[in-house]
């Protein structure tokens, strides 16, 4: 089978195609023909030693797969042979085939694309559990949403609206705010694409309270980090909630004297960490976002998609803070 391999740590260019023989599912595993792979923030970080699974060398990236099962390993009871399933694994993604747990494996709603379902639920899934569970988000609130354009920041959006919230997007470009905007936004405004001066977090502070008005947001999705998340916390409600979802503008420090100031809470997210500590409640979840695709109130973005033999444009485009909503390796 064609597979990408990260051979040493680097950025885009370190990966190269290479053969590898395929993989024969374990007890507990089935094979998956793989029919697309997502790429995610993480992917870029991994192939550089800067994230904190590292496998071992040589690896195949990607972790996100969509794919038909081909072979099913002992006592495997929940799949068979030609199930379309999504699946999950520390690295594997982007190569033809992939062996990995049946217990990570969901079944894709028949109507659901294999390139959606390939980067449906890291995006979908941590903002639903972000949103509903972690921060209650209540019909007629204000949600910001930083990094709107992104994977995980378009997908709360679509899921914001859904839920019967006021949602104003953040971007960095005029670009990635007409995307916001057409994915149902309320409002988006563009904030600088670096905050180097005081100056320049105290305009973008100011900015976060005019678009949130008077009241303030009552919940901030953050996936970004970096000194964007004080500006914005200083636009907070009374009794709001931050939820902490990714640091791509690094990891930010917040004065405490605002979350006592605001009477509000800074709650932390960690979908990964959820799906295994809660399988029950992540099940339910992931049965309520396939009820909102079938309805048409979400659906993944995908802006680009990359066969086997670009898939380095495809993480320069993360890296590069290019990539709008999110984008896909597809395989034949
Ligand atoms: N906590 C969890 O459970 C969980 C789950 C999934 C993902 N994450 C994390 O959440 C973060 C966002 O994930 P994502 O899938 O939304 O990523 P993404 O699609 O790459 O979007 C991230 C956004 O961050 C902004 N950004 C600011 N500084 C950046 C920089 N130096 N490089 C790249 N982007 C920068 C960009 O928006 P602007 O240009 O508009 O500022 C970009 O659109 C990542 O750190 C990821 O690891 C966490």
């Amino acid at each position: 089978m064609k597979a990408v391999i990260s051979n040493y740590a680097g950025g885009p260019d370190s990966l190269t195609v290479e053969e590898r023989p395929t993989p024969e599912p374990q007890a507990g595993e089935v094979l998956l023909s793989v029919r697309a792979c997502g790429v995610n923030y993480p992917d870029v970080l991994i192939i550089r030693d800067l994230y904190q699974i590292k496998p071992e060398r040589p690896f195949i990236p990607g972790t996100e797969v969509s794919g038909v099962v081909e072979k099913v390993g002992s006592g495997v009871l929940n799949l068979n042979v030609g199930d379309r399933v999504i699946g999950f694994s520390t690295h594997g993604g982007m190569a033809q085939q992939i062996a990995l747990s049946a217990d990570s494996c969901v079944l894709i709603p028949n109507e659901m694309p294999f390139d959606e379902a390939a980067v449906f639920t890291t995006t979908f899934g941590t903002s639903y559990h972000a949103l509903k569970n972690r921060a209650d988000l209540r019909l007629g609130e204000t949600l910001l949403v930083l990094g709107a354009a992104g994977g995980t920041g378009i997908a709360a959006v679509e899921i914001g609206k859904a839920l019967g919230a006021k949602v104003i997007g953040a971007v960095s470009t005029e670009k990635k705010a007409s995307f916001v905007l057409s994915c149902g936004a309320d409002e988006c405004f563009v904030y600088p694409a670096n905050l180097l001066s005081p100056d320049g977090k105290r305009d973008m502070a100011n900015q976060c309270k005019e678009a949130c008005g008077p009241r303030g947001a009552d919940v901030i999705y953050d996936p970004v980090g970096g000194d964007y998340s004080e500006a914005a916390l200083r636009a907070m409600s009374y009794g709001g909630r931050h939820l902490i979802v990714g640091f791509p503008g690094g990891v930010p420090r917040i004065p405490m004297n605002l979350p006592l100031l605001k009477s509000c809470q800074i709650v932390g997210v960690y979908y990964d960490s959820f799906t295994k500590r809660e399988p029950g409640l992540n099940r339910t979840n992931t049965n309520e976002l396939f009820d909102l695709y079938r309805s048409g109130a979400i659906s993944p973005k995908i802006s680009a998609r990359y066969d086997i033999n670009s898939v380095s444009e495809a993480f320069r485009s993360i890296e590069a803070r290019e990539a709008i909503g999110k984008i896909a390796v597809v395989f034949d």
